[in-house]
């Protein structure tokens, strides 16, 4: 702190001395990141300075515009040494060219040198993406050729050895196209080379590496998340196509009959099946419900046996946007004792002789029953 204060009221002080005292500029390029105590140069041979004087005249490093001492002075050797971590991304970023500029200080009588130090960018960072993984969802009806932009990658170091290119993991849908902005950035998008079947598989991991051109090279990954959605693109498909069932004549209203059901490969809405009788058969509307979401088909009329023995009805499962498929239901009566016998008198002699003699045909009676087999014997 001492010393900074220090500096400032020389070189306020001195500020006319000092446009006089400019002797010679000196100028190294260095790696960035070199270790503390490396040497950059000697400032003493390279200025022509006499050695055994640097420590009488305060030889000594300043920095023109901030604080840190990233380069000192060896007093016996002359050699500019490195005191502090010089990172190139820390002090210029994304510059081109980064320069940073120290002063060799000295005194009796005051002399100042400008030192320049290119510091040059070394493969020390890795392309790395903002998050570890990218979800993307791509409909399932997708065309061949759609594209998906994909995130960037961004590396700190410059030129070769900042971002170079990607590559994606081998797979079976889609292949990687690399673009360059205006900047000369690269980013990569995904494009669809085989269509999506979200039936077939709904979920993928793909593995995207970002690398730069630097030696040895360096890589960052991000692991693409691609969702599949649905697109309805199934039919509902009932269980059976036919459906049989029997039902004892006069059963109770709501008598549960059967129940049908049809499946949709689908998702959501796209999968939601509602049933219902085929327009054709609406004259057996009023026997039997079906119910839209439930599939049960139940008693909603009188069943007559001896009217009606079998039913033959067409249904149809839809699913939420409309693609229908249709199975066929019938449904057989059994019959019940529910008729009495009925006796008719056909024909009858009448009156007959009272001399008659037996076995005599005096009349013929004609019983029916209008059930069937053991129930009308
Ligand atoms: C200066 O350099 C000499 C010779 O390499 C070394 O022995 C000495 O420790 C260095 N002095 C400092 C302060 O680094």
């Amino acid at each position: 702190m001492g010393y900074s204060r220090f500096t400032l009221q020389w070189g306020l002080a001195f500020v006319f001395l000092v446009l006089h005292a400019v002797y010679g500029d000196v100028s190294y390029s260095i790696p960035e990141e070199m270790k503390r105590g490396s040497i950059i140069g000697n400032i003493a041979k390279d200025l022509g300075l006499d050695l055994g004087r640097l420590s009488g005249r305060k030889a000594r490093i300043d920095t023109e515009d901030n604080n840190v001492q990233y380069c000192g002075i060896n007093l016996s050797t002359g050699d500019l040494i490195v005191q502090e971590r010089i990172d190139r991304e820390g002090l210029c970023a994304k510059k081109a060219s980064c320069v940073l500029k120290q002063e060799l200080v000295l005194e009796n009588p005051l002399e100042l040198h400008r030192i320049s130090i290119r510091v040059q960018d070394i493969n020390d960072n890795s392309p790395q993406f903002k998050e570890d993984s990218l979800k993307i969802e791509i409909r399932e009806s997708a065309d061949k050729g759609a594209r998906f932009l994909l995130g960037e990658a961004h590396d700190g170091d410059i030129g070769e050895n900042a971002v170079q290119g990607y590559s994606l993991q081998q797979n079976d849908h889609f292949k990687l196209n690399v673009n360059t902005k205006a900047g000369g950035r690269k980013y990569g998008e995904l494009v669809l080379d085989k269509e999506l079947d979200r039936e077939d598989k709904k979920e993928m991991m793909l593995l995207l590496t970002a690398f730069d051109g630097g030696s040895p090279q360096r890589s960052g990954t991000v692991l693409i998340h691609v969702s599949v959605l649905d697109a309805n693109d199934n039919v509902p498909v009932f269980s059976q196509t036919v459906y049989k069932a029997s039902l004892a004549e006069n059963s109770p209203l709501d008598t549960l009959v059967i129940t049908v059901s049809a499946t949709d490969a689908d998702e959501g809405l796209n999968s939601e099946v509602t049933y219902g009788f085929d327009h054709v058969s609406d004259e057996n509307d009023d026997i039997f419900s079906l119910d839209s979401k439930t599939g049960e088909v139940r008693v909603a009329g009188g069943i007559d046996y001896e009217k009606v023995s079998s039913y033959e009805m067409q249904i149809s499962a839809k699913d939420g946007l409309g693609l229908v498929t249709y199975a066929t239901l019938m449904i057989e009566i059994t019959d019940i004792n529910d008729n009495v016998p009925v006796v008719y008198l056909k024909s009858l002699t009448n009156p007959i002789p009272e001399n008659v003699s037996p076995g005599t045909e005096v009349g013929i009676i004609n019983v029916q029953d209008r059930d069937s087999e053991n129930n009308r014997q």
